[in-house]
């Protein structure tokens, strides 16, 4: 695929078929987060590749607190549904570096990189025949994932699903460029 079609076809893929994703497939994704851009080469960014038991586990964590939440009107129940039908599932973590300039600490710049890895991410999938989709409803029970996970000392940022897509509803809108300018 040429560059202009993988940023154009580009979209969040929600329903998956239940085709697997090859480990040379996932490496390939990680290795092009791994190449992104960082704030002073930092590379802030550790990734925990899930295993189908531990996804299975997320997810009914997910749908629990979905169940124990019920006033709460969130997409946490989409997203459990959505990691449901993915076949893979990343875990995106930021390290816990503190600049010793107070003003900045570091941590604005260190999240634009790790928004930079994961847009590399979506891209390499689509170049891949691949759909994905950043879920940072995890983050609702961020604490009792790490703790399932046993990761300490990171912050986490967002689980990126990965799979076959199927895409069964229109491409979301995006505003015009004109609106964009300031
Ligand atoms: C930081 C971030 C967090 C997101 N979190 C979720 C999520 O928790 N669940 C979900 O279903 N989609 C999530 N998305 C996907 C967005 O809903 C999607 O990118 C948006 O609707 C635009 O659609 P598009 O990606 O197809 O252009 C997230 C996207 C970003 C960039």
């Amino acid at each position: 695929m040429d560059f202009d079609e993988v940023i154009n076809v580009r979209r969040t893929a929600r329903v998956f078929t239940g085709k697997k994703v090859s480990k040379e497939q996932i490496d390939k994704i990680i290795k092009s987060a791994s190449i992104a851009p960082s704030a002073r080469n930092r590379q802030p960014w550790k990734f925990y590749c899930l295993t189908d038991t531990q996804k299975e586990h997320i997810t009914g964590m997910l749908f629990d607190w979905d169940r124990e939440n019920p006033k709460e009107k969130t997409s946490v129940k989409g997203s459990a549904q959505q990691i449901e039908s993915a076949d893979k599932m990343i875990m995106v973590y930021k390290d816990s570096y503190k600049s010793k300039y107070k003003k900045l600490n570091y941590s604005k710049p260190d999240y634009l990189s790790l928004g930079c890895a994961i847009e590399n991410m979506s891209l390499q999938a689509v170049d891949l025949g691949l759909g994905s989709c950043i879920v940072c409803d995890t983050l609702y029970i961020e604490e009792k994932i790490n703790e399932y996970l046993n990761i300490k000392g990171y912050e986490q940022i967002c689980g990126f699903i990965i799979g076959y897509p199927i895409f069964d509803t229109p491409p979301r809108q995006k505003k015009d460029v004109k609106e964009l300018m300031l």
